[in-house]
């Protein structure tokens, strides 16, 4: 099979180190208070994705964990930005509702326009952005944690067109655990994730998209992180890494076990800054 040239685009990226990391409460069905957490192991592996992403090339910056917040790890879900504007956070469940401030603090260290958020949502957990697919589009979940009202409040707010999707099952509870951008206009997802309509819209949107199995989606291979050439996801997701290296671009294993115990993978604790 024959690809145009897959290119990376250099990106920064924002991450916490999970020094606090534990599962004491569950509020996913991958949650399970327990089983223990390796909170030495988780540290290591996320030092091993970190210098992953330097090594490729890309800026990584680290928020300060903050104790009693041990889902801060997941960074993802702390703001949403595209073209220099942030679309804040509000998250779901009190448990986490203190990341959301974490997050904005570091963006008021920068070249940022800010937007506190009305309604709750989960930053890129629920949002991913295709800045070459029709001019620039945002893709947004809602089932479980970000409300419907939000990808309203995200589209006046950054100004791109945001395409709602419905997600159906609890055990993909967040867009990003669903469906990724490869690159700057395609996607891969999961379609049994998401409603019919949903689904119907998607295939509309992305013809060319890397189709996922369940078993790519519960290896948390769709949380993965692209620079439109390497692919970084997990090692449980082989499967999902050669059907992505036949659309030709370049997957990239990490181990991330531990962090899995919380629920989420590698797109979960990387969020894209995009200035
Ligand atoms: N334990 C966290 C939660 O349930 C995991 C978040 C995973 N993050 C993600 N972007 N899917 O909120």
């Amino acid at each position: 099979m024959s690809h145009t040239e897959r290119l990376p685009r250099i990106r920064t990226y924002l991450m916490c180190a999970p020094e606090h990391f534990t599962v004491e409460y569950a509020i996913n069905p991958w949650m399970d208070v327990t089983v223990p957490v390796d909170p030495e192991l988780a540290v290591k592996q996320w030092q091993i994705l970190r210098d992953t992403l330097t090594d490729l090339g890309h800026t990584v910056h680290v928020l300060e964990p903050v104790p009693g917040l041990p889902d801060m790890v997941y960074a993802a879900n702390g703001a949403f930005s595209v073209d220099g504007k942030v679309y804040g956070a509000r998250f779901k469940h009190p448990q986490r509702a203190d990341e959301a401030a974490a997050h904005k603090a570091f963006y008021a260290g920068g070249p940022w326009t800010f937007a506190d958020p009305v309604h709750v949502n989960e930053g890129e957990g629920d949002f991913a952005y295709l800045p070459a697919a029709y001019g620039g589009l945002i893709l947004a979940g809602h089932g479980f944690r970000t409300d419907p009202a939000a990808h309203a409040e995200a589209q006046e707010v950054l100004g791109r067109p945001v395409i709602s999707l419905k997600l159906v099952d609890p055990a993909f509870y967040h867009l990003d655990v669903a469906l990724a951008a490869l690159d700057d206009e395609n996607v891969t997802y999961y379609p049994g994730a998401f409603s019919e309509s949903s689904q119907r819209v998607l295939a509309q949107l992305f013809p060319d998209a890397v189709i996922a199995d369940r078993a790519d989606a519960e290896a948390f291979g769709l949380n993965l992180v692209s620079d439109g050439k390497h692919v970084v996801l997990n090692t449980e997701a082989t499967a999902l890494g050669e059907k992505i290296r036949a659309a030709g671009y370049t997957p990239v294993h990490v181990d991330l076990s531990e962090l899995k115990l919380g629920g989420g993978s590698v797109k979960c604790v990387v969020a894209e800054l995009r200035p």
